[in-house]
């Protein structure tokens, strides 16, 4: 087991580089199972969450070369099974996309439900409509979800709660049906727009993909294509808020500007200097700290993995703050953690009220998910003393050498096995 350990108090200053989008990527990357040559896909960020996807492609015969550090060749043609191994599928939620992908191509798959973060209740009963509808059938038993279809035909899916997941997942599964697929109700996240760019540059014929109706036309052949993942929106804006936290001043560096509007808003709304030059954003300090009261919702609202990453800034901000989660039904719990650094929040369903507090302690604490980890480290690098992170294996999920990032930015932290 390892730990974090993170001497804070110091102010980050100079710039960061943000790798390609983990939730891009865990999903292209099985999509490429789809494909009748090899593909190629640069922008890859090694994180631990990709290494699993890997390999779990590997054991099922995909050929899998890494071109440099971050570009990958995966020759999907030569997959010899349908069924994913439990050891790997189970540990993460992205292995999801693999049921999509393979019944799209095979006409059947059958995984380990999913793991993941613990957000409270995960279902994946959107997914499993979209493929029923398309004509498959679905089962769960031991352990496992196991989908079958003769042949995928097109219908209209409409999705009840707007899910990334299901989005996808029911895109993957219509590339190759017959006919025309039109998912109402679809997700806008720009990783969506990213798999829908992906899967169009392989053949596919997917239209309308960033806004709410997704139009997929089958086609029966997908050709080989060399694609870049889009950087990702969450770890610029984890740079965001330490550089913020700290007041220093970072320049973000590989960002989509666009993408980031609905936290540069929140951080311009909280006194916090935003400059954006191309794909680049500098964060500075202007003065203290403004209260402010965020809402999670899906894209183009304010994201809910930048939630923990808020709450903290918040801890440090003037006044009284209110944090409504309107994603998940528990993503507080790293709450408790903020707490023993001195954090003043109390939570009431799915509303945190944040009083902000002069300084942060270090303290011991835990990782209790991914962003949550990133939130510790953001507590840990503005707090006077030593922070230890421990359970970093959640942070190992998502974040490409935060060490070396924070690092370079000035702020102290070391990596350690316990
Ligand atoms: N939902 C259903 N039924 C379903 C699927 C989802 O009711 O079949 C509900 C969920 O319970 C939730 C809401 O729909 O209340 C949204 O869930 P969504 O399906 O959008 O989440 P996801 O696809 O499982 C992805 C990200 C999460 C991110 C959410 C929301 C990946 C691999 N994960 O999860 O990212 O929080 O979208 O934006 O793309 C993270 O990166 O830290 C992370 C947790």
């Amino acid at each position: 087991m390892e730990k974090y350990v993170i001497h804070g108090g110091k102010v980050l200053n100079g710039s960061v580089t943000v790798s390609g989008a983990k939730n891009a990527a865990v999903a292209i990357i099985p999509a490429v199972v789809l494909c009748d040559e090899p593909c190629i896909i640069e922008n890859v960020p090694m994180i631990r969450d990709i290494e699993i996807l890997i390999k779990i492609l590997s054991e099922m015969g995909a050929e899998i070369e890494f071109l440099d550090k971050n570009t990958v060749k995966l020759d999907c043609t030569k997959i010899h099974t349908t069924s994913c191994s439990y050891e790997y599928t189970s540990k993460m939620r992205a292995s999801y996309y693999i049921l999509g992908a393979m019944l799209s191509k095979y006409g059947q798959a059958d995984i380990a439900l999913p793991g993941g973060c613990n957000l409270g209740n995960r279902p994946m009963d959107l997914h499993i409509k979209g493929f029923e509808k398309l004509g498959a059938t679905v089962e769960i038993k031991g352990g496992k979800i196991i989908a079958r279809a003769e042949a995928l035909k097109g219908n209209n899916v409409f999705l009840d709660t707007v899910s990334v997941g299901a989005t996808i997942n029911i895109m993957l599964a219509a590339v190759k049906a017959e006919g025309l697929t039109v998912i109402e109700n679809a997700a806008k996240e720009p990783h969506i727009v990213d798999v829908a760019n992906f899967l169009n540059s392989m053949g596919a014929n997917v239209k309308g993909a960033g806004t709410d109706v997704i139009r997929i036309k089958g086609v029966e052949k997908l050709k080989a294509t060399h694609y870049s993942v889009i950087p990702d929106q969450i770890e610029a804006g984890t740079y965001m808020v330490m550089a913020a936290a700290t007041g220093g001043d970072v320049t973000v560096k590989n960002v989509i500007p666009k993408h980031m509007e609905p936290i540069t808003a929140k951080l311009r709304e909280m006194n916090v200097g935003v400059e954006i030059n191309g794909d680049a954003i500098r964060i500075f300090k202007k003065g203290p700290l403004n209260k402010a009261n965020v809402k999670t919702m899906p894209y183009p609202g304010f994201p809910t993995d930048m939630q923990p990453l808020i709450v903290t800034l918040l801890s440090l901000a003037n006044g009284v703050s209110t944090v409504i989660e309107n994603v998940w039904d528990s993503r507080f719990k790293y709450t408790e953690e903020l707490k023993k650094m001195g954090a003043k929040i109390s939570i009431n369903g799915n509303v945190a009220i944040v009083e902000g507090v002069e300084a942060l302690y270090g303290s011991p604490v835990l990782a209790t998910d991914l962003r949550a980890g990133a939130a510790m480290l953001v507590a840990g690098l503005v707090a006077e003393g030593k922070t230890e992170i421990m359970d970093i294996y959640h942070i190992d999920r998502g974040y490409e050498k935060v060490v070396d990032k924070i690092e370079a930015l000035g702020g102290t932290i070391r990596r350690i096995s316990i």
